[in-house]
Formats: structure tokens, sequence, C-alpha cells
């Protein structure tokens, strides 16, 4: 669990050897029976159609271990041919075989954080951000490093950024509800993240520049171009198809709006007060520019926002009566001086066990990809698969971390699931991060560089929700991007 002292106690800047934990793979156990991975792959644009549109995602995935009776198999993914050259992938959907995906010694990450399939390099600018690049590679370790850097020097700046945001936040949504009786929180969300992405991370305020409230609408339409290929947006399925699933988007037609971007990012790194010689150095080879393209990419791409609307949605859902958030958020901060510290944030543990059931139940990255680096042979629970080098593997993470042979009740959101020393040890199989809660990004791993951010500004949103409010009440539906929050009701804190 997190430590009092830091607000990102896993950052590490060692070069580590890799995951030590209970890999699935090599020496399997001999009392599993060894099968080749049988497959569904028609070679069709039928499983694109099951996927997207017939079946939807969990059940194309579902049906498919029934027919196979095995939670690993082969299967075409999408995009389309002209996209991805080849689809061909073996899936794994289970708690055990799924973390040799984080095994940077079994499988590389080179150019698949998309995919099978990588977007267009000059949609970063031409470079291939940290996202693609495998810890082999020596840029790698120099822009972990960087981001590394970047977080812990702001982390004074994150608490009282984050609730000048999100108060402006409740401010339009208070006065959105008086008006018109209801409030959208997603439009709301995009801008307070923005906002306070850009005043704690960079320490301006993007109000206050050219780009005025553009920002979140600029960085969707750059995501769509990334993106587009693996989602729905909800156009006519033909045209979606041959839109968005068929060829890749020309970049050029983002390509104003990223400018502005970057230019408002890149005014602001060149002007930042106390740059390490490391930094200084990093700047005149050019790589900031990356380095802010894979802020964005992670800050906005993947998650399209922090924090999730889905996350939020199952956070402000969940079946906690709001009373104990609200108790638990209240009292902590009151024995603090009444100010909302790190060490106030650790007083909390049914808080924190809500965020890590959020990340749980519904990881906001939710497909993982690696290539194997040799023949291996990986595991599940029932059997054992020989997999050969420069295959394909492919791991759709929900399954993993709701596997009923891990966790009690799955698919049930149980907010404490995580508190008390037994709860605790559950964290292991938590793996958003791409990689176990209980581990640590380092510059030879492909752990998420901001995981302790995102676990902290989760938190975050709750004790700024529950000291402000005794309860809420909200719609949810689907949009293209996640799911659409509407707010309905509020309550002020009454005690
Ligand atoms: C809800 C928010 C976030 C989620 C769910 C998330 C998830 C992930 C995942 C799954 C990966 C691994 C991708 C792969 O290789 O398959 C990743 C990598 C990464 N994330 Fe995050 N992330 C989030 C926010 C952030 C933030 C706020 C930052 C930085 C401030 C960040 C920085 C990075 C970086 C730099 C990497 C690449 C690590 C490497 O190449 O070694 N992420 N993230």
């Amino acid at each position: 669990m997190a430590s009092t002292s830091l607000p990102y106690p896993s950052l590490q800047l060692q070069t580590p050897t890799q995951r030590s934990s209970n890999l699935p793979s090599r020496p399997f156990s001999r009392r599993l029976s060894l099968r080749p991975v049988s497959a569904s792959v028609s070679g069709s644009p039928s499983d694109r159609l099951d996927y997207f549109y017939n079946q939807g995602r969990d059940e194309f995935f579902k049906s498919r271990i029934q027919k196979h009776r095995s939670t690993v198999y082969r299967v075409n993914m999408p995009p389309g041919p002209f996209i991805s050259h080849n689809p061909n992938v073996i899936v794994l959907l289970d708690g055990k075989s799924f973390p040799v995906l984080f095994d940077v010694t079994m499988v590389e990450k080179r150019d698949l954080f998309t995919g099978t399939y990588m977007s267009s390099v000059e949609l970063t600018g031409g470079y291939r951000v940290l996202s693609y690049l495998d810890p082999s590679e020596p840029n790698h370790g120099k822009l972990k490093k960087l981001m590394f850097f970047l977080l812990k020097s702001s982390r004074d700046r994150v608490i009282p950024e984050f609730h000048t945001s999100f108060t402006e936040l409740f401010e339009k949504l208070e006065s959105e509800l008086a008006s018109k009786g209801k409030g959208s929180f997603v439009e709301a969300n995009d801008q307070a993240a923005f906002n306070f992405l850009a005043r704690s991370l960079y320490g301006v305020n993007p109000a206050e520049t050219q780009l005025g409230q553009d920002g979140p609408k600029l960085v969707s339409k750059w995501v769509l171009f990334q993106l587009g290929p693996l989602l729905v947006i909800g156009l006519p399925k033909l045209v979606e198809e041959l839109l968005i699933h068929t060829f890749p988007l020309p970049p050029v037609l983002v390509k104003k709006g990223l400018s502005e971007t970057l230019r408002f990012l890149l005014q602001f790194i060149d002007h930042r007060p106390r740059r390490s010689r490391e930094n200084r150095s990093l700047t005149r080879r050019g790589l900031p520019q990356s380095l802010i393209r894979d802020l964005l990419q992670f800050l906005w791409g993947n998650e399209n926002s922090l924090p999730k609307h889905d996350q939020v949605d199952r956070e402000i859902r969940c079946q906690t009566p709001h009373t104990r958030l609200a108790e638990e958020i209240r009292t902590a901060v009151k024995s603090n001086g009444g100010k909302v510290t790190m060490a106030a944030m650790e007083q909390m543990p049914l808080t924190k066990s809500v965020v890590y059931e959020a990340l749980r139940i519904e990881p906001p990255v939710p497909l993982q990809y690696g290539r194997a680096k040799r023949d291996m042979v990986i595991e599940s629970h029932d059997s054992a698969f020989e997999v050969k080098e420069g295959e394909m593997l492919f791991g759709f993470q929900p399954f993993a971390t709701k596997d009923p042979k891990i966790f009690d009740r799955p698919e049930e959101f149980v907010p404490d699931r995580f508190v008390c020393e037994e709860g605790e040890s559950m964290l292991k199989h938590v793996l958003w991060s791409n990689g176990p809660e209980t581990e640590s990004p380092t510059v030879g791993n492909k752990q998420c560089a901001g995981k302790d951010f995102v676990v902290l500004v989760s938190r975050l949103l709750l004790v700024e929700l529950f000291l402000r409010y005794d309860s809420f009440e909200i719609e949810v539906g689907r949009s293209a991007l996640g799911a659409s929050v509407t707010v309905t009701s509020l309550k002020r804190a009454s005690f």
C-alpha cells in the first residue's frame, strides 16, 4: 500500500530485473496437460462484425471460451486488413495466463501498444512515443525517467490543483442543475481533468492561454484518429466499417489541432522552473516533444481523461452507502487539521478499496498485447499451451481481473473487497497498470508510469465529492468514448 511520505511511492529509477512473482510459463506444472492452442480464425470479416456489432466484445470472447472449452485460444482481432496485416492472436482470458504479458523477458512490447496495428507516427510528430517502445530500446529508459521526474517535481501541486479544478466542475454542475434540472458530468469532467493536468503537471492554467477551453475537444479528436479502428462510435454499421475500421484516417485532418495543443504545452515546458541537468540535455536532443505526446497519450489518449467516466460511475453507483464514505473521509480530514493531505488519505481504507475495486471491475485500458520473444509454455488454470517465438499474445484484462477462480463474487462491485490484510493480499490480482498493484513501474518494465498518480487522483475525486456532498443521483448511458453520466441531484454536505 502507499506510504505516507510521498505522493507517488512506487516511482523507482533503478533498472530492475523483471517480475519475480509466479509467472505462468516455464517450467510448467507437470500435472497440467500440454495441448495445442485451438483456433477460431475464419479469416473473414465475420469475426470483426461479431466483435463490434453482432455479439459485442464480452460475448465475443465468452462464446469462444465455451466453444473451445478453454480460456486460451486463437482468434482474429480487429481492425481490418488495410490497417492491420496480421490480425491473428492467441488470446489469454484468465488471471493465470494473463500476467505473462508483463514479463518483458518473455514478450516484446515494441510497436504494439494499440494491438495488431500501429497508428501513424505523423499523429505523434514523427516520433515513436514511449508507449510503443520496448524496454530494450535506449529511449525507453530515458523517457520513462523523465516521466518519473515530471511526476515527482509536480507532486506538491497535485492536491491543491485537484481541489481548484474539481471545485470549478462542481460549481458548473450545480449551476446546470439549478437552471436545467440536470448536468453532464462527462463534459465538465473533460474540462476539469484537462485543466487539472495542465495546472498540476505544467503549472499553467489553459484558460489563460490561447488554448482557452478547446483542449479537451482537440485531444478527443486526436484520440479518435489513433484508436478509431478499435471503437464503435455510433454511426451506421456500414459507414463505420468503411470510415474507421477498414482504412486509417488521414493524419492531416487532425494536424492543426495537434499543433495548437503542442504549442501550448511546449511553451510551458520551456519555462518550467527548476529544470534538471538531465532534462536540459534531453531538451537539446529534442526528446521533450515526444515526452509531451506521451503525456497526452496517457493522460487522455488511452483512457480519455482522468478519472475515467465508467470508473466514476462505478464509484458513484457502488453499493457503499454514501454516508460510510462521507464519514470516513470527513473524520480523516478533520483529524488532520481540516486539510486534505497524504497522511489524511492514508486513514481512508474504504476509500482506497473502492478505488481499487473500480480499477479491478473495469480496467480503463482493457486490451494488452505482447509478442512471444521465444518458444514458451503458457498455463491457464487447467491446461498448458505451447507458444512459438513471434506469435502475438493478447489479453482482455476484465476477464483476468474478474476470474472466478481468483475472486469471490467476481462480477459484483464489493466496496470493501481490499480492506484489511486478507483484502490487501488480493491486490496482486489488480492489473490495470499493466502490472500487479503490488509492484512498481521502473525503467526496465512496461508498468504505467502514472500508477500512483492515478490511484491518488481517483481517491481525491472521492474525497472532494464526499467533503462537498452527502449524496447524489446520476443517470448512465453509453457514448462513443465511454459512458455518458448525467447528474440529476446533488445533496450538499449536512454534517
Ligand atoms: C486511468 C489512467 C491510466 C491508465 C488506466 C493507464 C494505464 C496504462 C497501461 C495499461 C499502460 C501499459 C500499456 C502497454 O504497454 O500495454 C500504461 C503505460 C504507461 N502509462 Fe499509464 N495509465 C493511466 C494514466 C497515466 C498517467 C496519468 C501517466 C503519466 C502522468 C501515465 C504514464 C504512462 C507511461 C509513461 C506508460 C508507458 C510505460 C512504459 O513504456 O514503460 N499513465 N498506462
